[in-house]
C-alpha cells in the first residue's frame, strides 16, 4: 500500500508487478468494496517501512488521507513502524513525540539504524535491516505486539554460545560441524529485546551482529570455554546453544601436512575437549545462575535427552532432533525442553525465534526464584 511520495520514488507498476496486488493509495477505488476498512480489518499485521516523519504525524493524529492511513485507523492487529529519515527529523520533538504516543498506544516504533542516510550525511536514521524488521514481523505474529514488547529480562546479563567450534588440524584444515548459529543468534536477539544485557560467544558464524549484543567472536572449544567462563561471572544465565566440539586432533602441525607420493596418510588421534556446559553447571560462576543446554539427537531422542539433563547436570535442555535436512541450517525447528524438576515443554515446529522466546519463558521465573 504506497503513500503518494512512494510513488515518486517506486513507480506504480513496478509495485504491482512485483508484488502481484494492485498498488493505490486511493480509497475511491473498488469503492464496493469498502478498502478503506476491510483491509485494515483483516489485516494479522501491518508494517509501515519506510515510515517517515510525516506518515508517523499522520498516524499519531489520526489523519486519514489515503488507504495507508485510513488502513491504520482501522486496523485492529498489531502496527510495526520502521522509521526512516535525517536525523534532524527523528530527533526533532514534534517526531520524538509522536513516536512516543504511536508507543504508548502500543505500536511498535523500531529505533532507526545509524548510518549513511540518503544524500552524504551519516547519523540516525538509517532505514533499520530489513532481515532484523522480518524477524521482529515474526516475532510479532508468534506473540502478539504485547508479547513481543516485554520487558522481563530487564536487568539482567544473559551469556549465549552460538555456531560451531572448529579444531585446527594444520594452517588450512579442521574438524568442524554444520551449525549455522541462527538458533544461537535467534537467542541473543530475543534476549535482548526482552531487555537484558547480552553476551554471545560465537564460533564461526556468517550471521550479522544482532543489534545491541555484545558479540565475541571464538575458534576453538577452548577459546569458547575461555569467553564463556569470564563473560558468566555476573551473568544470570548461559544458554550453550554451540556445536562444541568434543574431540581435537591431540597434535596441531604447525605446517601445511602434505600428501607423500606412495605413502598412506598418518591417522589422526583425537583428545577430548572439556565439557564445558557440564563444568559450567556443576560449579556455577554465579550462585544461582540458571544454566540451559541443548541437545541434538539422531536416535532415541527424548531417552538420551533426559539421560543428558541429568549427566550434564543443567537446568534446562533443549532437545531436538538432527538428520539430513533438519535443523542445521534452516530457519525452523522444532524441540523439546527437560527440565530438571521433571517438566516437559513440547516446542511446535516454527520460527527459531518461536523457540528461543519459550527458552526464556522458562529461564525467567527460574531467575526470578533464585535471584530476585
Ligand atoms: N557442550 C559443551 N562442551 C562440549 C560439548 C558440548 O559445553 N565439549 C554443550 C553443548 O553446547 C550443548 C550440550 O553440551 O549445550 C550438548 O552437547 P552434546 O555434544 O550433544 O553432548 P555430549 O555430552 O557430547 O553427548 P553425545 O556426544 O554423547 O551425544
Amino acid at each position: 500500500m504506497p503513500t503518494a511520495s512512494a510513488l515518486h520514488f517506486v513507480g506504480e507498476a513496478t509495485w504491482s508487478a512485483l508484488s502481484g496486488n494492485p498498488a493505490t493509495t486511493e480509497v475511491w477505488e473498488s469503492v464496493h468494496e469498502v478498502p478503506h476498512v476491510r483491509i485494515g480489518q483483516a489485516a494479522d499485521l501491518v508494517v509501515v517501512a519506510p515510515a517517515t516523519a510525516d506518515l508517523l504525524a499522520k498516524a499519531a493524529h489520526g489523519l486519514a488521507d489515503d488507504l495507508l492511513t485510513n488502513t491504520l485507523l482501522t486496523a485492529r492487529c498489531p502496527v510495526i513502524f520502521a522509521p526512516a529519515m535525517h536525523t534532524e527529523m527523528w530527533e526533532n520533538p514534534a517526531t520524538q513525540e509522536n513516536v512516543a504516543t504511536l508507543r504508548r498506544r502500543g505500536a511498535i516504533v523500531i529505533e532507526p539504524a545509524v548510518g549513511r542516510l540518503t544524500g552524504v550525511d551519516t547519523g540516525k536514521g538509517r532505514f533499520p535491516d530489513p532481515v532484523e524488521i522480518f524477524e521482529l514481523c515474526r516475532r510479532v505474529l508468534a506473540r502478539g505486539a504485547q508479547g513481543a514488547g516485554t520487558q522481563d529480562l530487564a536487568g539482567r546479563h544473559v551469556v549465549v554460545t552460538a555456531g560451531g567450534t572448529r579444531e585446527p588440524l594444520d594452517p588450512v584444515r579442521y574438524l568442524g560441524n554444520r551449525s549455522s548459529g541462527k538458533q544461537g543468534y535467534a537467542l541473543a536477539r530475543t534476549a535482548a529485546a526482552r531487555g537484558a544485557r547480552v553476551t554471545l560467544v560465537a564460533g564461526n558464524t556468517e550471521l550479522p551482529d544482532p543489534a545491541g549484543v555484545d558479540v565475541i567472536p571464538i575458534g576453538t572449544a577452548r577459546q569458547l570455554r575461555e569467553a564463556v567462563l569470564k563473560a558468566a561471572a555476573d551473568a544470570d544465565a548461559v544458554v550453550m546453544a554451540a556445536a562444541v566440539a568434543d574431540f581435537r586432533p591431540a597434535v596441531y602441525t604447525t605446517g601445511k601436512i602434505k600428501k607423500i607420493d606412495g605413502q598412506e596418510p598418518e591417522p589422526v588421534t583425537l583428545v577430548r575437549n572439556p565439557d564445558i556446559l557440564a563444568e559450567l553447571s556443576a560449579d556455577r560462576p554465579r550462585p544461582g545462575q540458571v544454566v540451559v543446554g541443548f541437545a541434538a539427537e539422531t536416535d532415541d531422542v527424548l531417552a538420551n535427552g533426559r539421560t543428558k539433563l541429568a549427566r550434564k547436570g543443567c537446568d534446562l535442555l533443549v532437545v531436538n532432533e538432527v538428520g539430513e535436512h533438519k535443523a542445521f541450517g534452516s530457519a525452523e525447528n522444532e524441540a523439546v525442553i527437560l527440565a530438571a524438576d521433571g517438566t516437559e515443554t513440547p516446542v511446535p515446529y516454527g520460527p527459531k525465534e518461536a523457540l528461543a522466546d519459550t527458552v526464556w519463558d522458562l529461564v525467567t521465573p527460574r531467575l526470578a526464584e533464585t535471584h530476585p
